[in-house]
């Protein structure tokens, strides 16, 4: 097939370069934006007279018929083409002859691709944000179920004060939120329309942008040429918010890993949500939450890879930019199907909050309380961390717990202690008294529930 441009060429382009530089087997995926765009703007020329009625009706009418060929799976893509703009536009030609010559009209592959790929992004943005909201919901949802259930909080991995698992589940939900925050902010991003914007300077045919914008569903229009053509911020933005989300997950994930080791064993995986081992009959691993981890590193390299193509690249459009769209769909495939097995996954995993009370109950997550305490009976802090620390030692070398020690005991440390001690630092008592906006207590944890539920309740995908 002769290239569209082949115009000042005296011979074809070798067949090296043309599978080299081919993108139609990656930028298929932006046909049904291509030819979204392109009814737009045919429609666009037609309404301002830059195009007859009847030629823009027949294009507009072309269109369509591909759209709905390829739309019932019956278009078959021509692997030979260079890109998928270029293929739209000679299947037009073929089908309904003179007037498809004509729709390239005013603009370029430039603008074009632009579009197509902020159009898709946008679709992106919706559809994550989607699947972070049913994980949120499902966050909301198992939180309201254990808001009692105790377990040991940790710093360093080691243990640090009594949480609930509605406290620890609720850290996730506030990671995923602002996540969410993320990708609404980079949908506002790509919903810039960059046609109009030429192959960089902008074009002579009295285009009416306003109404692209409106036919495509774009809140605004670019306001530079150059940067309408060669801006991929908002890829960027996708790719850094998908990769930020990513590690969320990641976290989540190395944590469901150790709580359902044996040592742990505070959660166990539905057996839907496991796999064995070819050789040891006994084994059932969290292959799902490894993978999400394992797939985190490579939605950081679609980041890196997109950040160092943008690299000190000279306005306006250069080739380097058609390496865009892989890393970007990698990313979105990848982020999807994670969060869309996270989110099964978790569903489906069973909590033991006997074992993490037990946990709780050992390890002295209450030696902070015990401090407290005896700050309560006028023991400067520093003293009082001494006297905990000294009684935690004491524990540690008889193999017991701070509850399991006597009155006579803890006078021995300090004598202001009383009966009311054993009140104090139960791991309820430690948990119900951290009721601040932010902690732990039930009640404080409901209303943090609360609140999450307003702001979901607000959320409308874009
Ligand atoms: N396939 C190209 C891309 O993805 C489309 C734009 C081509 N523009 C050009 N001037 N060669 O970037």
């Amino acid at each position: 097939m002769s290239k569209l441009w082949a115009g000042r060429f005296e011979k074809p382009t070798s067949a090296l370069l043309d599978d080299f530089q081919s993108s139609i087997s990656f930028d298929r995926r932006l046909l049904r934006c291509d030819l979204l765009g392109s009814i737009a703007h045919a429609t666009m020329l037609g309404e301002v007279g830059v195009l007859s009625r009847e030629d823009a009706q027949a294009i507009v009418e072309g269109l369509q018929g591909i759209l709905t060929d390829h739309e019932a799976g019956r278009l078959s893509i021509d692997q030979e083409a260079e890109d998928v703009h270029m293929f739209v536009e000679s299947l037009l030609t073929q089908r309904i002859g003179e007037a498809g010559k004509r729709l390239h009209t005013g603009r370029s592959r430039n603008d074009q691709v632009a579009l197509d790929v902020r159009m898709y992004a946008k679709e992106c943005c919706g559809n994550v944000l989607a699947l972070l909201y049913d994980l949120l919901a499902l966050l909301l949802e198992l939180a309201k179920s254990h808001l009692h259930t105790l377990m040991p909080g940790y710093t360093h991995l080691q243990k640090a004060q009594p949480v609930t698992l509605a406290f620890h589940l609720m850290a996730y939900f506030q990671m995923f939120r602002r996540d969410a925050g993320r990708f609404a902010a980079a949908h506002e991003e790509a919903d810039v329309m960059p046609l109009g914007s030429g192959a960089l300077a902008g074009t002579t045919y009295p285009l009416n942008r306003e109404r692209l914008a409106e036919l495509l569903g774009f809140s605004q229009v670019t306001d530079n040429a150059m940067d309408g053509v060669s801006d991929r911020d908002f890829l960027l933005s996708f790719l850094s918010a998908a990769s930020i989300c990513m590690m969320h997950l990641s976290r989540f994930c190395e944590e469901l890993i150790l709580w359902s080791t044996n040592e742990f064993g505070t959660v166990t995986m539905d057996d839907g949500f496991a796999t064995g081992s070819s050789i040891m009959p006994q084994k059932k691993n969290p292959d799902a939450c490894e993978l999400v981890r394992g797939k985190t590193g490579r939605v950081y390299g679609d980041l890196m890879a997109l950040l160092t193509v943008m690299k000190a690249l000279p306005l306006a459009y250069n080739k380097d930019m058609q390496e865009d769209k892989e890393a970007f769909f990698d990313a979105f495939d990848t982020l999807a199907k994670c969060l869309r097995t996270f989110t099964e996954m978790l569903r489906t995993a069973v909590f033991h909050p006997d074992v993490m009370e037990k946990s709780a109950a050992r390890g002295f997550t209450n030696a902070t309380d015990l401090a407290d305490y005896l700050v309560g009976k006028g023991v400067p802090f520093r003293d009082a961390h001494h006297i905990s620390g000294a009684l935690v030692g004491k524990c540690i070398r008889e193999n017991r717990q701070l509850l399991e020690l006597s009155l006579e005991e803890l006078r021995a440390e300090c004598p202001g202690v009383e009966e009311d001690v054993y009140q104090a630092i139960s791991l309820q008592a430690c948990v119900q008294r951290r009721s601040l906006q932010g902690g732990p207590a039930p009640d404080a944890v409901c209303r943090s529930i609360r609140r999450g539920e307003e702001w979901l309740a607000r959320q409308a995908a874009p």
